[in-house]
């Protein structure tokens, strides 16, 4: 049988790129085909040629083994194909049926009857579990029910083959579990789905094929069956890769960092943290679970010492830092890697030598009587620069040239020099390509070796179960679970971060 669809050769440059090189790629009807690749590897441009978005330099498109001209999305739909983007492209102001048929207008069905569409939408959620009122306005809908009339609208312009790029970047767990189940259903319905991600635990989830792509060249195909996560990121990657750090024994060194009854007023002016208490003991790392928006940001603003706190305290080795201010906690031996990292952690207009020297500038081995000793800086940043394998130009170049991981190698080289008592970490590996978190989280480990007290925030629940001694789950502002790494599933944190209570915290 012919495939659904056939890519090949495809070849797309961009001024300095070459997005996709010679690409081939296919999907059958009835298969979910997974394309996974680092950013920047070339999936959504190859998508967006399929689309009839980009027009491809080199290669052809066979529908069913028929050349096929997708010059344009319309003719992209009229072939039957469909798309679900990275950014939604619905009307805030209509209603969820008004939006669906306002896609249908704009291509050849003529003008939709309301009640009719009406009527399909809830036939439709009925059939694939894709739930949403049809009435409600699209501003009202939470991100995973707007991804769902993203959906709807697809399947009701008679969609064979619908992509999904990254759709499960803006959901929680539980809206991750009911899109899959809703992605089987139409598989087993005969579409074929292209689902892209950078996610290894989701492709072989769900995958029945996976393509992956690497520097715009399709680096390998495989199935589940036949690979794992290391795979996959070799994949990926181009070499082999370690996922998770190897955490050896270590000394527990006590209470370093101890937070009690602590409550953060938020931007909206509600409490964002309500009477939490958490302990870090010095050798051990503890995660912190959860999905954004339940105070983990308002939490690491307080402790960093970047937000005042209503109520409660933050000690470090027994010192009350609450409220010093972002300085004392500092030198009270708080380390910080902050979730903006070029809001908070870096400077991008300064240099890579500023930005590593931006808190020492001013000790004495730096500066005498505000003249800088340059030699001195220049040393000590090479040196920082080299031992955290910065990849930059040279010193002096602007960092906000810099990958989000070279980027983020700086902060935590600067971060970690003398010793903390204690190192927040938040999201420290958010937008980073695998081989610069598996780097981050040698070093988190190899602090972590050294006594330091670390927590480690993170929405990646990998990233959380790989690193932690033990995971705290927060929700609505409290924790609602402190649960030992050994004891702890995927499926029971899952539970815990969207509010449901888990078996430990009954
Ligand atoms: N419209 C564009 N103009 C210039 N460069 C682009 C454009 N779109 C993508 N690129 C570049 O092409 C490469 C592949 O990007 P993309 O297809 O978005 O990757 P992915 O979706 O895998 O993250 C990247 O280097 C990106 O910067
Ligand atoms: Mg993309």
């Amino acid at each position: 049988m012919k495939p659904l669809l056939e890519m090949r050769g495809i070849t797309k440059r961009f001024p300095g790129v070459l997005a996709n090189d010679a690409v081939d790629f296919d999907v059958r009807a009835g298969e979910i085909h997974a394309l996974l690749g680092e950013n920047g590897a070339g999936k959504s441009t190859l998508m967006k040629i399929l689309f009839g978005l980009y027009a491809p330099d080199k290669g052809s498109i066979l529908i069913d083994g028929e050349p096929s001209r997708v010059d344009s999305p319309a003719s992209a739909i009229a072939a039957g194909i469909g798309m679900v983007h990275q950014h939604f492209m619905l009307v805030p102001t209509l209603t969820v049926t008004e939006n669906v048929a306002l896609g249908l207008e704009s291509q050849r069905f003529g003008r939709p009857d309301l009640d009719e569409v009406r009527a399909r939408i809830i036939e439709l959620s009925a059939t694939y579990g894709l739930t949403v009122p049809p009435d409600a306005y699209l501003w009202q809908l939470a991100v995973g029910e707007r991804q769902r009339v993203e959906i709807i609208k697809a399947l009701l312009r008679k969609a064979r083959l619908l992509v999904l790029d990254e759709p499960t970047a803006v959901l929680t767990p539980g809206e991750v579990d009911d899109l899959f189940v809703t992605l089987r259903r139409m598989s087993n319905d005969g579409q074929g789905l292209i689902f892209i991600s950078h996610k290894l635990h989701e492709v072989l989830a769900l995958a029945d094929r996976i393509t992956v792509m690497r520097d715009g060249c399709v680096a390998g195909r495989t199935v589940p069956a036949e690979t794992d996560r290391e795979g996959l990121a070799h994949m990926m990657v181009g070499r082999p890769v370690k996922l998770a750090p190897e955490v050896a024994e270590t000394q527990d060194r006590g209470v370093r960092l101890s937070i009690k009854g602590l409550t953060v007023v938020g931007d909206r002016g509600t409490n964002a943290v309500e009477d939490l208490n958490l302990d870090v003991r010095g050798g051990r790392i503890l995660g912190i679970a959860g999905v954004s928006g339940n105070g983990q940001r308002e939490l690491a603003e307080a402790v960093a010492g970047l937000r005042p706190s209503a109520s409660g305290s933050v000690t470090i080795d027994g010192k009350d830092i609450t409220g010093v201010g972002p300085s004392t906690a500092r030198s009270s031996g708080l380390a910080f890697i902050p979730e903006e990292r070029m809001r908070d952690g870096a400077i991008g207009s300064f240099t890579v030598s500023e930005n590593l020297m931006l808190l020492a500038h001013a000790e004495p081995r730096f500066s005498r009587r505000g003249v800088l000793h340059s030699t001195a800086i220049r040393n000590h940043s090479q040196m920082l620069v080299d031992e955290y394998a910065v990849k930059t130009p040279d010193l002096t170049t602007t960092t906000s040239a810099l990958s989000g991981g070279n980027i983020q190698k700086l902060i935590l080289a600067r971060e970690l020099e003398g010793e903390p008592a204690v190192l927040l970490a938040a999201q420290p590996t958010r937008g980073v390509d695998i081989g610069a978190a598996e780097y981050i989280h040698e070093r988190l480990v190899a602090q972590r070796g050294r006594g330091t007290a670390i927590m480690v925030i993170s929405e990646d629940l990998d990233e959380v179960l790989a690193l932690s001694d033990e995971v705290a789950v927060m929700f609505e502002g409290r924790v609602v679970a402190v649960i030992p790494r050994a004891d702890c599933t995927v499926a029971e944190l899952g539970l815990l971060m969207a509010g449901g209570i888990g078996s430990e915290a009954a």
